[in-house]
């Protein structure tokens, strides 16, 4: 009884039965409207694909429906299988800060077929190559050594797939270094209080190193230096350890240690690692020894580091060291020279340098030309043997 009167009161609200079929047959249209809209969103979706993250790079998570919503002038670029290392700067990376700043960041690989550039990291090249589609820019990431970059890039699958390179060789496409001195306005040099640094400099050198035995054979010269001067080794390879971010290590064991080794895994013209960069970050006063392939002076302005190819042998590098050592003027001379100079970018922001340039590229060239034989490209790194072990002091 309660049923039928609340029903009767709901019909003649709404008027007759008519109105009511009426309605029915318009919820039904609507309905069936709806879904052809869907379908149309949904091919159009798959003409012009949708971006994938937000403006400013936050927030993808694959959760959020995605909006088509760029145009024909923007060009998207891929990272396949984004390396861990590059997540955080993925995330953050766009493209507003670029000279040319119409490209769109992805990490989608549901979008390969949109991309009109797509970034692949050397080192976790997978068996399988995707398709590649028609004037695709294919961009050949790498940061490491050719001693350390798998050799799947050699397989035929991949061999000639890729158009531009993105290494730390200065004869890249996209020159990607780990870092760039530049020397500090005159008005930013703070003087460096010389007494309070010297005053707490109890200890000579230390190395941090978590990769023994690499192919530079740099395992074998500290241990040459060590029978002449006393060398701390912090990390993996050594018995003490700095549990912190590496820089944070770096600027601590600076405020002890007078120098300390860049000693790089493989000496390859250009693979200068970040090792060397931090000595020219504020609050590290300390001064790098380097070793690595010759080509120093090129990036890094002399007197400001000391390279180990300068000495003959390991015992008259560790001469010059005790001289140095014993010596606070000649030591605070090269502190004072460094201090003129800063690291102006880090890796994350060459990064996003590193794009930018890409974005560029992809707007000028058409893709035609240039194929290039990444193995044949790789072989012409130029690396070398270490020779300052041969006479073995
Ligand atoms: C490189 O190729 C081999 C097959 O030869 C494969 O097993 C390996 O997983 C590939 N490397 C990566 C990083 O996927
Ligand atoms: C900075 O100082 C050096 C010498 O101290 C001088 O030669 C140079 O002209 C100065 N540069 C500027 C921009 O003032």
């Amino acid at each position: 009884m309660m049923k039928i009167r609340i029903c009767r009161t709901f019909v003649l609200k709404f008027g007759s039965q008519r109105t009511l079929k009426i309605i029915a047959v318009l919820i039904l249209f609507s309905t069936l409207g709806f879904h052809l809209t869907r379908m149309n969103i949904a091919e159009n979706t798959q003409l012009k694909e949708p971006r994938n993250i937000d403006k400013d790079g936050k927030d993808y998570g694959g959760k959020r429906q995605v909006i088509p919503s760029y145009s024909e002038n923007e060009n998207l670029i891929l990272i396949y299988k984004t390396p861990s290392w590059l997540l955080k700067t993925t995330k953050s990376s766009n493209f507003i800060q670029c000279e040319i700043s119409n490209c769109i960041l992805t990490e989608d690989t549901k979008l390969l077929r949109f991309s009109k550039a797509v970034i692949f990291h050397g080192r976790f090249l997978p068996e399988d190559a995707p398709f590649k589609y028609e004037n695709q820019f294919w961009v050949f990431l790498e940061l490491e050594s050719p001693y350390y970059t798998p050799l799947n890039y050699s397989y035929p699958q991949w061999r000639k797939s890729f158009d531009l390179t993105m290494t730390y060789r200065s004869d890249s496409d996209i020159f990607y270094p780990y870092g760039r001195i530049v020397k500090k306005e005159n008005n930013t040099i703070v003087p460096l209080n010389h007494i309070e640094i010297m005053s707490k400099k109890e200890k000579m050198a230390f190395w941090m190193v978590s990769h023994c035995g690499a192919i530079s054979e740099r395992d074998e010269y500290a241990k040459r230096l060590q029978q002449y001067i006393p060398v701390d080794i912090y990390g993996k390879c050594g018995t003490l350890s700095c549990t912190k971010n590496i820089l944070k290590c770096y600027m601590e064991l600076s405020n002890i240690y007078k120098f300390y080794f860049a000693f790089e895994n493989s000496l390859c013209e250009d693979y200068y690692t970040e090792k060397i960069y931090f000595s020219y970050y504020k609050d590290v006063n300390m001064i790098a020894i380097v070793r690595g392939a010759s080509g120093y002076s090129k990036y890094f302005p002399p007197g400001t580091y000391i390279d180990t190819a300068d000495f003959k042998h390991p015992k008259d590098l560790a001469n010059f060291l005790l001289d140095l050592n014993s010596d606070d003027e000649k030591y605070l001379a090269y502190l004072k020279r460094k201090n003129e100079y800063k690291n102006s970018i880090t890796l994350a922001e060459m990064f996003k340098k590193s794009l930018c340039d890409l974005c560029r590229i992809v707007n000028k060239k058409s893709k035609t030309s240039k194929q290039i034989d990444i193995k044949e490209w790789i072989l012409e790194s130029k690396c070398y043997q270490a020779t300052d072990l041969n006479d073995g002091i």
